[in-house]
């Protein structure tokens, strides 16, 4: 196959499999071979001349990266299925493709948003330090309780592909599902019994609510203080979609004063930032934006990302173009 000399540039390490479909196809590809947090400046320095970028959620893709890297751009393939962190309308104004990973991270995000609701209700975390550090002297009635979740009520907020998949494997536990959503998810209503309703009953009524939407100027900081005192005092809040979607201060006064349980936490406001408030808590669990990672979704959004990158430098529509006008 012959390989095309576009100068392509990968923000971060990524599994081999995505730079074996870069290494096949181009002759060009630089790589941040130390996998570092790249500074605005490296980024800025790095993209110069390049047609294609393969950024990671962490770099933000502005109208000044795009000009930094020059008019020959033609395509910025995320490596993520979140695209906030591209401006997207500014990519179109320049004719710039935008490609992200969709469906690969659906499994692998809602099973990790059910690892904290799991975690969170049964206190895993907290109950793991206590034994490791040889504090079990014998079996206690009141020792560690938590929360139900068999028959309990789900929340779901969001019900787009991932929201759709975690309320879908609360089956299992006998759960009702409320969902929020600008639109209706029918198989969850028809196969899952699940009830469409307002935001406001949604927190009011979930023992669980699992945030699910992109991040938006309309979803930023929907669970603020007014957001918390509607949940109930029992319930949990699971979020593994994008940290300013919760006003992160909001949530440790909530988590502080009893307003709700406990809070299952996979991405944070200002990233790699995390709110003191929140680190001391221990009806939080926190993981580092880990939703997405098993080595088989890494692996596919890798390939993904790859192959929507060389499609587009080759002329080819790519999979999964998000501003398809950019080619009329
Ligand atoms: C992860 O957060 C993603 O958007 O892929």
């Amino acid at each position: 196959m012959a390989k095309e000399n576009f100068k392509v540039y990968v923000t971060r390490i990524i599994p081999q499999p995505g730079f074996d479909i870069l290494h096949e196809n181009l002759t060009n590809v630089r790589i941040n071979e130390e996998d570092h947090l790249l500074s605005r400046e490296e980024l800025l320095e790095n993209v110069k001349g390049l047609d294609g970028l393969l950024p990671l959620l962490t770099e933000q893709i502005d109208g000044e990266v795009m000009d930094a890297a020059g008019k020959q751009l033609k395509i910025i393939a995320n490596h993520a299925v979140g695209f906030d962190n591209i401006d997207v309308p500014a990519a179109t104004e320049r004719g710039i493709m935008v490609t992200n990973t969709p469906g690969v991270l659906t499994d692998a995000t809602s099973d990790h948003a059910w690892a904290l609701l799991f975690t969170t209700a049964r206190r895993v975390v907290e109950s793991d330090k206590f034994t490791r550090a040889g504090k079990y002297k014998g079996w206690g009635p009141m020792m560690y309780l938590g929360g139900d979740i068999t028959g309990r009520t789900l929340g779901v907020v969001g019900a787009g592909r991932i929201g759709n998949a975690v309320a879908e494997k609360s089956s299992g536990f006998k759960m009702q599902i409320l969902y929020c959503d600008e639109f209706r998810n029918e198989n969850l209503e028809n196969e899952y019994g699940a009830k469409k309703v307002s935001f406001e009953e949604l927190l009011s009524e979930a023992d669980f609510v699992s945030v699910h939407v992109p991040l938006l100027d309309s979803t930023h900081h929907l669970f603020n203080d007014a957001a918390f005192k509607q949940m109930k005092k029992t319930a949990y809040l699971i979020n593994t979609s994008r940290g300013p979607v919760v006003d992160e201060a909001a949530l440790v006064r909530a988590l502080q004063n009893g307003e709700i349980a406990g809070a299952g936490i996979d991405v944070y406001e200002d990233e790699p930032k995390i709110h003191p408030g929140l680190t001391s808590l221990d009806n939080a669990v926190l993981t580092p934006h880990t939703a997405s990672a098993t080595i088989e979704t890494r692996t596919k959004m890798a390939t993904m990302a790859a192959q929507n990158l060389v499609d587009g430098l080759k002329g080819k529509r790519p999979a999964n173009l998000l501003n398809p006008e950019v080619l009329t």
